[in-house]
């Protein structure tokens, strides 16, 4: 196969296109920037002019490099312009006949060995690339967002794709700078395929009264680490954009978490789209900084606790006598006279606690639990877990005194799995399924997570530090509440659980 020198780049006036081309110049190509849109091509060359300013500014690149960079990135609206081109990467619309047809009307044009690669985010690459008469040169190149400063590529090949075509263009990623990982023609690759759907479970957990989109948030940036909640990471993507995606995937897999959560839809059709209307699940809304003064606590404890560990401090600030009292282990004595009464969870509701009363339940007793992943120590967020009739002034003496002692409390309804496990768990089983079906590698698997997501780590080396009996125990527990095949225990947490049962 013959070293790629030129380099297509379709749609190359739109977000994605316009990105890649940056990419392909900076790292010495010939760049031909090919789109039916003229005006948006001159856009895209200024922004790549600002770009490669902005890069010499900070000292990330030399000013000969932006000049040869620039000098080889060249703009056309006519298709015979990548005549030249070893390698034609497409980012025109997400749409099967118009990728299609505009691999079909390249085929001719190109010479033999030119690979083509597109860039969609949910389509299939087999799909695209049938009837183009090179089935055997087509990849899939998925880049992330925004394509000039991300480096992962989610590289597959489509099922007729030969090995060396696949070789080829997977070095020539590496020769532009990127980090290529492998994965198959499969509904949204690994990125996507983890993130629309937790995202969806997100606004199910909004839908099911679970907690307020930034309790949600909050939760799961302290207990996971991510940069961004799920919520306000959707309405950074859009509400619509988020549809689109159900709708390419869940009519293909089938999987009931991929499709469209009903209350997305109704904010769609009420104009909440996120950032780009204004109005979202967050849009124009800070996380609220921890407030208020601390309130003491006194603990009663019958043993180990998950939450504080042996050594945690803070367990040693217990004061005799307090407003609100804190159970470790022990069954707890109701006394009305308490500010509040935190209970300490498992995989257990606070119901199994205090009794039900359909729709009454609520005194001054709260449960709380600190996300743990398994093994790990525990992380800084508490849940604080609330019964319908909870006392306001109970939540906010428990909130005092966690904040009071540099915690941060999300605040949620008495449901299984509170919001970190909830949330998480379905991911970590996808995650586990992936790795049994082959379509990655368990290091790809969380090298996406982390340079595609900006996720502290990925969810194998997760699970497998949290332990996967954990895992299993975890999700047993969910699976028998809410029966969602999301919650079943993967294979490999079966097996962990049964091995360390001696099963
Ligand atoms: N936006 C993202 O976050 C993202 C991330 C990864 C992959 N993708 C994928 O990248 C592709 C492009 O998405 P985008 O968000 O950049 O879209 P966009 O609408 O911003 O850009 C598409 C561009 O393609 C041009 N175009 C359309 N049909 C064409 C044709 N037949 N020939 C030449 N040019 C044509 C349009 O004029 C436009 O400039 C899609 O397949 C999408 O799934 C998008």
């Amino acid at each position: 196969m013959s070293a790629i020198r030129r380099v297509g780049v379709c749609g190359a006036g739109g977000t994605m296109g316009s990105g890649i081309a940056i990419v392909s110049a900076r790292a010495g190509f010939e760049t031909v920037a090919y789109d039916l849109d003229a005006d948006a091509l001159a856009g895209a060359r200024a922004g790549a002019e600002r770009f490669f300013a902005q890069s010499v500014e900070r000292g990330k690149l030399g000013e000969a490099e932006r000049d040869a960079a620039l000098a080889g990135l060249s703009e056309t609206t006519r298709l015979e312009a990548l005549a030249e081109c070893d390698l034609v990467i497409e980012a025109v619309f997400e749409d099967l006949s118009t990728k299609r047809e505009l691999f079909r009307r390249l085929d001719p044009i190109c010479p033999e060995h030119t690979l083509f690669a597109s860039n969609t985010s949910t389509l299939s690459i087999s799909e695209i690339a049938s009837g183009c008469g090179r089935e055997d040169r087509v990849v899939g190149m998925h880049f992330c967002l925004p394509a000039q400063l991300m480096k992962l590529i989610e590289m597959s090949p489509g099922l007729n794709t030969s090995e060396a075509s696949f070789r080829s263009a997977w070095e020539w990623t590496e020769r532009a700078g990127q980090t290529p990982v492998r994965t198959q023609d499969t509904p949204g690759f690994i990125l996507n395929a983890f993130v629309v759907p937790f995202n969806n479970d997100a606004i199910r957990a909004v839908e099911a009264g679970v907690a307020e989109p930034a309790e949600i948030d909050k939760a799961v940036k302290a207990a996971l680490g991510y940069r961004m909640g799920p919520l306000e990471l959707l309405d950074m993507v859009g509400l619509d954009t988020q549809v689109r995606l159900c709708e390419a995937f869940h009519p293909v897999t089938l999987d009931p978490r991929a499709a469209a959560p009903p209350l997305l839809r109704r904010m769609v059709a009420a104009g909440r789209l996120g950032r780009k209307s204004g109005r979202g699940f967050r849009a124009g809304e800070e996380d609220a900084p921890p407030g208020g003064e601390a309130e003491a606590y006194e603990i009663v404890s019958a043993g180990p606790s998950r939450s504080f560990p042996e050594g945690d401090a803070f367990p040693a600030r217990s004061t005799p006598g307090a407003g609100v009292a804190v159970y470790l282990g022990a069954p707890h004595v109701p006394d009305p006279k308490r500010r509040a009464i935190l209970i300490e969870l498992g995989t257990e509701c606070l119901g199994a606690h205090t009794g039900e009363g359909y729709g009454e339940e609520g005194s001054n007793v709260l449960g709380f639990a600190r996300y743990r992943n398994g093994d790990d120590p525990p992380s800084d967020l508490v849940e604080l877990v609330r019964q319908p009739a909870s006392d306001p002034r109970a939540i906010d003496a428990a909130r005092a005194a966690f904040e009071g002692a540099g915690l941060q409390v999300a605040v949620c309804a008495d449901q299984a799995g509170r919001i970190g496990d909830r949330l998480v768990r379905p991911k970590y089983n996808d995650a586990l399924r992936f790795l049994d079906e082959g379509r990655a590698a368990a290091k790809d698997i969380d090298l996406t997570c982390r340079l595609g997501l900006s996720y502290p780590d990925g969810p194998v080396e997760r699970i497998e530090r949290g332990g996967l009996a954990h895992h299993h125990d975890v999700t047993q527990a969910l699976f028998e509440v809410y029966g969602t095949p999301g919650y079943a225990p993967a294979r490999r947490a079966r097996v962990a659980r049964q091995r360390a049962s001696g099963g």
